[in-house]
């Protein structure tokens, strides 16, 4: 009776001893594919919004994307700028006004040119940038890092 009882308790604690193995082992596979994972999904172009081709984009022209949050806009000379859809005053939806090519917020009526420059305010610095990255002729924008800017300058246009 004494044996049976202690043969019991080695069993269990043989069974414990596996199951808390299983379940580190079951931990580690998850924290390893997690870490995968990861990495997976910081690889830069993962994270970028996908405009398209930048071949398909006319000159002079402002295309919104309203799920990454901006506007595209290529100018003249072709190059792009990815201007952030909310306004410098208090964060509102711009509208784009298409008799100027700039841009009107219907908040507090702040004004803004076509380069996201304020017209007009209460809003008193441009709209915020997005960087742009053109790989393989596909416009990439990161809608994680809007640039605030005090104006407009060539260097901020990017070109395919
Ligand atoms: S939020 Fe745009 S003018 Fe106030």
């Amino acid at each position: 009776m004494f044996e049976e009882k202690r043969i019991m308790k080695l069993n269990r604690r043989k069974f414990i001893k596996r199951f808390l193995i299983v379940a580190a082992s079951i931990e580690a596979i998850f924290l390893l594919r997690d870490g995968v994972n990861k990495t997976d999904t910081s690889s830069a172009s993962k994270d970028l919004f996908n405009a398209g081709k930048a071949d398909s984009f006319d000159k002079n022209r402002l295309y919104p994307f309203s799920t990454g949050q901006f506007f595209l806009k290529r100018y003249e000379d072709g190059g792009f700028l990815a201007m952030s859809v909310k306004c410098t005053h208090l964060g509102c939806i711009v509208n784009a006004n298409s008799k100027t090519g700039g841009f009107n917020c219907p908040c507090h009526a702040s004004q803004f040119n076509q380069f996201g420059e304020v017209l007009s305010a209460p809003a008193t610095r441009p709209l915020d940038i997005f960087p742009i990255t053109i790989e393989n002729g596909e416009i990439l924008v990161d809608t994680r890092k809007p640039i605030k800017r005090s104006g407009f300058n060539k260097s901020q246009l990017s070109y395919a």
